[in-house]
């Protein structure tokens, strides 16, 4: 057993790329030796412990292979055993690429002046598999260990958490140390000139106070018993009315649109999640046009462990720079194939984050038919839809056509974050034909949903066309 505050030894990045690479080495794969996880950590403040510095231990579970030898003396089970063997490595080299990435992220985090890396001893269940976990967590203190974290601000490390677990929190580290920093000193121009100003968080406050005008009278304060229970999950059909026309009168669509094709839930992204969840099953592929708003990638990553396959814009085109064009599309699609994917569909963004960009309408239905060929689904977020700018490049959205090529694969995304400026609400919509979707989708208002009350004032806000 590795002692407590002993158990994870300092190492520097070569190292850790030295013991990925010896967990794949015969040596270990030889044996059937299966390492059930790796913790890393990011941790500036904690000195190495003398005479670890720099050594690396590897632990890993040996599965018995009691009576393995005696039986191997016919040729099948020599055969058996290699491909055995062959998985193996092959499991091995997936693990370990997930780990480099792994490093390679936390690198990129750039809090990193040492890394830590503890390899749990890990013990053998009855049927042969590995107990890393509960093992783990007799290798050091909880105490400590969340004295570690406190004191240091470990990027993470815990013998609490899944893999997946671990995984997340890695994510949130990444993508959300900046913005942590960000919300515990911001700019003020009076009482904190030396704090942050968030460059990298796209937030419209240039109506906050019309906002806060608008959002103190009295008509926003109403309560009624149904605004205290639980509501229709795809939301309240007051709201999901008023999203309709809503959307039917700044979208242009040449006829009213259905509440009924309405779901809200509690952000863009929410909805974005939740259509990559019922379109999709894990390791399902979209393309997407890059660069991207990186929320995308992150959500997908989240919960529904779909795969965006950038296609990539370049910034020299004869008409318009980072300009999407279907070849590209088809090209981006069939490598895709080429390599196995089974890809479910399209992401495209209009307003474009990150590029500013606008689709023409001619554009919109070139992509748009592009993905009816090929029986994709359509996944469009127009979360900045009343955010343009120039006159000179009006915004159309997709519900501004006629008619829409694949009406039951094209599924639409507006929010208020944007458009209105108030992100702290949380507020999302979809419209989409498809019957089946809505369904599936409104079953995530059970956990995604928005409160009666805030349903009540964007109702009110969203009728106010002034
Ligand atoms: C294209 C796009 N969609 C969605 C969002 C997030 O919107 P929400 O706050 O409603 O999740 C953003 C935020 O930057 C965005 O740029």
């Amino acid at each position: 057993m590795l002692p407590t505050s002993r158990s994870m030894p300092v190492c520097t990045a070569h190292q850790l790329l030295h013991a990925c690479a010896r967990l794949s080495s015969p040596e270990w794969l030889g044996q059937g030796g299966t390492p059930a996880f790796i913790t890393l950590a990011i941790n500036p403040g904690i000195p190495p412990y003398p005479g670890h510095s720099t050594s690396i231990r590897l632990c890993a579970a040996h599965r018995p292979s009691t009576g393995r030898l005696e039986s191997r003396h016919k040729q099948e089970d020599l055969e058996q055993e290699k491909q055995q063997h062959r998985q193996n490595i092959r499991d091995q080299e997936a693990i370990l690429i997930h780990l480099m990435c792994k490093v390679v992220n936390l690198l990129h985090s750039g809090a990193s002046s040492s890394l830590e890396l503890q390899l749990p001893r890990l013990s053998l269940d009855s049927k042969g598999g590995a107990g890393g976990a509960q093992q783990a967590q007799s290798c050091r203190e909880p105490d400590q260990l969340s004295h570690q974290l406190s004191d240091s601000k470990t990027a993470f490390i815990s013998c609490y958490l899944s893999n997946r677990g671990i995984d997340v929190s890695a994510l949130y580290q990444s993508n959300f140390q900046d913005f942590i920093a960000y919300h515990g000193d911001k700019y003020h121009e009076d009482t904190n000139t030396l704090g942050f100003i968030n460059l990298g968080l796209s937030e419209n406050k240039h109506c906050i106070d019309l906002l806060t005008e608008r959002l103190s009278q009295s008509d926003m304060n109403y309560i009624d018993d149904d605004l205290l229970q639980y509501p229709d999950w795809r939301g309240h059909a007051f709201l999901r009315e008023e999203v309709a026309q809503f959307l039917t009168y700044y979208c242009k669509a040449p006829d009213l649109l259905d509440p009924e094709n309405v779901v809200v839930l509690n952000s863009s992204l929410s909805v974005f999640l939740t259509l990559t969840m019922v379109l999709c099953d894990p390791g399902d592929a979209f393309l997407i046009p890059t660069p991207l708003y990186s929320g995308f990638t992150l959500t997908s990553h989240l919960y529904s462990k779909v795969e965006l396959i950038h296609v990539h814009l370049q910034s020299k085109m004869d008409t318009q720079p980072f300009q999407l064009i279907v070849d590209k599309l088809e090209k981006a699609r069939r490598e895709a194939k080429f390599k196995g994917k089974k890809f479910r569909g399209l992401v495209l963004c209009n307003l474009n984050n990150s590029l500013g960009n606008i689709d023409t309408l001619d554009s919109l239905k070139e992509y748009l038919e592009f993905a009816k060929r090929h029986n994709l689904h359509v996944i469009i977020d127009e979360t900045y839809m009343l955010s343009e700018f120039r006159a000179s490049i009006p915004f159309h959205s997709v519900l501004n056509m006629k008619s829409l090529p694949d009406p039951n694969r094209t599924h639409v995304i507006w929010g208020t974050s944007k458009s209105f400026g108030i992100s702290g609400f949380r507020f999302g919509t979809l419209y989409t034909h498809n019957k089946e979707v809505v369904s599936a989708i409104g079953v995530f208002g059970f956990l995604h949903g928005i409160a009666g009350i805030t349903q009540h004032k964007l109702c009110r806000l969203l009728q106010d066309r002034e």
